[in-house]
């Protein structure tokens, strides 16, 4: 038995408003698509076929350039969705003798639902299983309708329902499985809507009309069926997928003060007994040690943070900060910024492209740029590596134990000596010897000045 998949996501979205095709719109910060295809690759023995048309070669791109493996189907005109199906036959035909069909703006739908839709579909013998969910649901779900037995006879749109039909509480959550041959014979079957769109939808009738059965599997969270028509959806598919995330931190061991403010990135990992404050989001590849304190207010991407290191109310942006590091509050660490254990870092602190060696102290209001910072080194108040000549980034290098006197101008490129002190408000335009103490504008060795 050889399984297909295809993944609905040629339209443009009209509900949206949006330049963007609707299938790339983030949830938790990367595009639907790549959870509804997650969800897919796993159950199936070919690359799922992407259907794609509004946007293409950005839904392609997308997919391609994040490492899917997946094949692509070009539907030019959005005629609905069984036409989108029928955009696949030419690749599954006689590849497949199941196929298994879900809408990429159903971004929460869980590749365990739909192993049990394909388990249901095998034990029933039918031509075709359905999903459906009973309760509440966003507006726009087709409803399911079923006989005096309580078969689904027929799955009715939204806009064509009739009021006792608008009445009925079990929607089509839109993830099917298929027999292949009968799919492929039968799409042609379908006429069109008034709308001159080809509903898959109208296969329940047909399939029931021939005297197939057509299961349903009932989903138990009508969460998981969301599908992503508007953006007040999109809001709302956000927060559910944030919340399971953040469950799965919470049940390994990390604490989260307030999970709805809390952003954790899939790719992101997290270390034992760490805590999340409230506003705080973890993005990209970040990963967090344990037992540190992270936010509120913080922002982190691409970083990694060691283990024991408190980060409140900053942003950091590729960067690397070690064990027993305390950064913030109101601190902005960017690409390159490299923190040592033991680094303090108060308010109001710059790191770019710099690293600060072992128990660096940098209390308040620094711009390091483009500089090398031996270990214990004080870094004053209101430091300034002035690293931009206006044509290049200059480098400076600090050697271990110097002192950096408040509102010290390091005027790049320019080198510090070991154990080697600037007095407060220099200007050192020269490099400074180890042991030496520089002072004034622009500074000078202080024994010169006796
Ligand atoms: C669809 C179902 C509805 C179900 C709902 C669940 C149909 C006719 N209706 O309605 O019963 O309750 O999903 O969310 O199937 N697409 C294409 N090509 C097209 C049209 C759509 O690829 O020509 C794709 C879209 O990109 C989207 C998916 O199919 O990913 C569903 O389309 P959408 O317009 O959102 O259908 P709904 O109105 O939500
Ligand atoms: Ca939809």
């Amino acid at each position: 038995m050889k399984i297909a998949s295809i993944l609905l996501a040629a339209g443009q979205g009209t509900r949206m408003h949006s330049k963007i095709p609707k299938v790339l719109h983030p949830v938790v910060g990367r595009p639907m698509i790549f959870y509804a295809v997650e969800a897919v690759q796993g159950l199936v023995n070919l690359p799922p076929v992407v259907i794609v048309g509004y946007g293409s070669d950005a839904v392609r791109q997308a997919l391609s350039g994040a490492g899917f493996e997946v094949q692509f189907a070009l539907q030019e005109q959005q005629l609905g969705t069984a036409h989108a199906i029928s955009c696949a036959q030419s690749l599954l035909e006689k590849q497949a003798d199941q196929v298994l069909v879900t809408c990429a703006d159903m971004p929460l739908l869980q590749e365990e639902t739909l192993q049990r839709l394909v388990t249901l579909h095998a034990q029933s013998g039918g031509v075709m299983t359905m999903t459906s969910v009973i309760g509440e649901v966003p507006r726009g779900f087709g409803r399911v309708v079923r006989n005096e037995h309580g078969g689904a006879s027929a799955i009715v749109e939204e806009a064509v329902a009739t009021p006792e039909q608008l009445a009925i509480r079990e929607y089509n959550v839109s993830a099917y499985c298929f027999e292949a041959a009968w799919l492929w014979e039968n799409l042609k079957r379908i006429k069109p809507s008034a709308k001159k769109e080809y509903y898959l939808t109208d296969l329940v009738e047909i399939a029931v009309k021939q005297g197939y059965k057509v299961e349903t599997l009932v989903l138990p969270d009508p969460a998981e069926a969301l599908g992503i028509n508007t953006r007040v959806d999109l809001a709302a598919a956000e927060h559910a997928m944030r919340l399971r995330i953040n469950q799965r931190w919470m049940l390994a061991g990390v604490t989260l003060l307030d999970p709805a403010t809390t952003t954790i990135e899939v790719g992101v990992t997290i270390g034992q007994d760490t805590t999340i404050y409230p506003n705080t989001a973890l993005r990209g590849s970040t990963v967090i040690g344990e037992d540190c304190h992270i936010g509120p207010d913080t922002t982190l991407m691409d970083t990694e943070v060691g283990d024991a290191t408190l980060i409140q109310n900053s942003v950091a942006e590729y960067a690397r900060v070690g064990n027993y590091v305390s950064i913030g509050p109101f601190c902005h660490l960017r690409k390159g910024a490299v923190l040592m254990d033991g680094v303090h870092m108060g308010n109001f602190g710059e790191v770019k492209a710099s690293t600060l060696g072992e128990n660096v102290k940098m209390g308040h209001f620094s711009y390091i740029g483009d500089a090398k910072v031996g270990s214990n080194v004080n870094i004053g108040a209101g430091t300034i590596t002035c690293n931009f000549d206006g044509e290049k980034k200059n480098l400076t290098e600090i050697g271990e134990n110097a002192f950096i006197g408040s509102d010290t101008m390091l005027v790049a490129p320019v080198k510090i000596g070991k154990n080697a002190r600037t007095g407060a408000g220099s200007v050192v335009t020269h490099d400074v010897p180890d042991n030496e103490l520089v002072y004034g504008v622009p500074a000078r060795e202080a024994k010169e000045k006796k």
